[in-house]
């Protein structure tokens, strides 16, 4: 895998975690090199999603493989300006990790089934319903283009249970701050 293409991922409370990514004009050669990129992060850092903020991108653009699994190419998902457009089914929980909460899991409650519509890096458009674990990813990694973070769908108790590696996150973004 090459290690040039990796990204710096940015942890919690880095403030572009929270900012609204904007709508890319096109899907252009910049927006493919991105997509790579952030694919060749997110398989390093053993996930099976990653949005375009959490590597300090203010862009609307996922990247998923359910699978986490370079070898199963063909599980990649690269959706550019995608919008939910639907959620439905029954709500479930399910323990929860985020590369920008390194440590953290938590369980958070999502409804089973979501549709998307995007661009997909060839500029095709994109809209698919999908069901389960892949749409529990699709959602958590659209939050992330709204601003929106693990720590906020946790509920109370699972707040309280992370207190402790939160405050610590907290503590180490001062220090990079403060260096
Ligand atoms: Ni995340």
């Amino acid at each position: 895998m090459s290690e040039n293409l990796k990204l710096q991922v940015v942890h919690y409370p880095e403030p572009v975690l929270r900012k609204r990514a904007k709508e890319l004009p096109e899907v252009d050669d910049a927006v493919r090199e991105t997509v790579k990129s952030m694919f060749v992060t997110m398989y390093e850092d053993k996930g099976v999603g990653l949005a375009a903020p959490q590597v300090g991108l203010r862009q609307r653009i996922l990247v998923i493989n359910p699978t986490g699994d370079p070898d199963q190419a063909e599980e990649e998902l690269a959706l550019i300006n995608p919008t939910l457009i639907d959620r439905a089914g029954e709500t479930t929980s399910m323990e929860e990790g985020c590369l920008s909460f390194p440590g953290i899991y938590a369980a958070v409650d999502r409804p089973d089934r979501c549709t998307v519509r995007a661009q997909l890096p060839d500029g095709s458009e994109f809209e698919r319903e999908f069901e389960g674990f892949i749409s529990r990813v699709i959602q958590h990694e659209y939050d992330h283009l709204e601003g929106v973070l693990l720590v906020d769908r946790m509920s109370p108790a699972e707040k309280v249970r992370n207190k402790a590696l939160l405050e610590e996150l907290i503590e180490d973004y001062k220090d990079r701050k403060a260096n």
